[in-house]
């Protein structure tokens, strides 16, 4: 039986328009954020309407990754029901395409957009639903929270774009190193790293071409947690150092081969097949570390405390299709 109008308000306490966030639409799929939850509602393929619903704190964090990082390689998936998949050229939005029992059930919707109209709704969504004090890549314990009613917005950290080195870190005109230069502190997590930098002694004539830096004092510094940044960029090899702490919102289905190198700490990730969400491996990762997760997998990781972690990506606009075409494989090696 369907509650009286009115009852509504009076459960639910103060309606969407007294909790000041605005919603949004993306082709036929609604987002509408409360004091506590992000709500996505679609239409399933046989017609029925049907919702979803995230911790808001976890959801900002999640979107925040998609807009920062321009839809990464592949899936992101922000639980295991929503989640976007990046083509470059467009993008899907999709609740239950990669979840096998909600496939199975015929209650998934996929869409696929074009980048700039799903950038905008998120950018928007994200600056909107983002209160005062709370950033969504930080680490918890290291913000704000993310509850309640409309409280201001957050612009400054949810625009702040990824760190990318023009030419070789620390060389002239290098922006990377400028996190040093501008004093930001060595993290609680990384008390005990030091901070002395490598000697150098370049011959006369080449000290603008030649250069090193400690880069355990770099990344100790991060004020960012889940934020792979472009440290080194070789060809398509790019060297990716990032500090994590608490997980990673996403789980990222990736759709080439990536390498992760644990620098320091420890991150436990859960690997599942990406097209069924089926579990496939639990990796945890100890100091020295390598593991490589292949195409086929999306992962998650974990980080008790805040760790250093290198993810190494190649990152050739052909390798997808090539991976299409069975003339790439999916996984790093293959034993006969
Ligand atoms: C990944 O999905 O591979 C990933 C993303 C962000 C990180 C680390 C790994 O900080
Ligand atoms: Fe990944």
């Amino acid at each position: 039986m369907n509650a009286p109008a009115d009852i509504k308000n009076v459960t639910s306490g103060a309606s969407d328009q007294e909790r000041g966030y605005r919603s949004f639409r993306l082709g036929s799929f609604g987002f509408r954020r409360d004091e506590y939850f992000a709500h996505i509602t679609w239409k399933t393929r046989d017609g029925r309407p049907l919702s979803h619903t995230m911790d808001i704190g976890h959801y900002l964090q999640a979107l925040m990754r998609d807009v920062a990082w321009g839809f990464f390689y592949g899936g992101v998936n922000f639980d295991p029901v929503i989640g976007t998949v990046n083509h470059y050229k467009s993008v899907d939005f999709q609740a239950g395409a990669f979840n096998e029992t909600m496939k199975s059930a015929g209650v998934d919707l996929l869409e696929n957009f074009p980048v700039d109209e799903i950038r905008e709704v998120f950018e928007s969504m994200l600056d909107d639903w983002t209160n005062e004090g709370f950033d969504p890549f930080a680490a918890p314990q290291e913000t704000g929270s993310p509850y309640g009613r409309k409280r201001g917005n957050n612009t400054a950290a949810v625009t702040r774009a990824r760190e990318l080195a023009d030419r070789c870190v620390g060389l002239k005109d290098d922006l990377l190193l400028r996190t040093d230069e501008r004093g930001s502190p060595v993290n609680r997590g990384f008390a005990d790293v030091p901070q002395d930098e490598p000697e150098l002694h370049p011959e006369p004539g080449f000290e603008t071409e030649v250069h090193a830096f400690n880069l355990f004092a770099f990344l100790s510094r991060s004020q960012v947690t889940w934020n792979p940044s472009f440290t080194s960029v070789v060809k398509y090899s790019y060297m990716c150092p990032t500090t994590e702490e608490h997980m990673l919102p996403i789980m990222h289905a990736n759709d080439r081969v990536e390498w992760f190198f644990q620098l320091s700490d420890e991150i436990h990730w859960d690997c599942a097949d990406k097209r069924s969400g089926k579990p496939l491996a639990r990796v945890i990762m100890k100091p020295g570390d390598m593991a490589a997760m292949p195409a086929y997998c999306r992962h998650q990781g974990f980080s008790p405390k805040r760790s250093m972690l290198l993810v190494w990506e190649n990152g050739s606009p052909n390798l997808v299709y090539e991976i299409q075409k069975g003339d790439a494989p999916e996984v790093p090696v293959q034993f006969d």
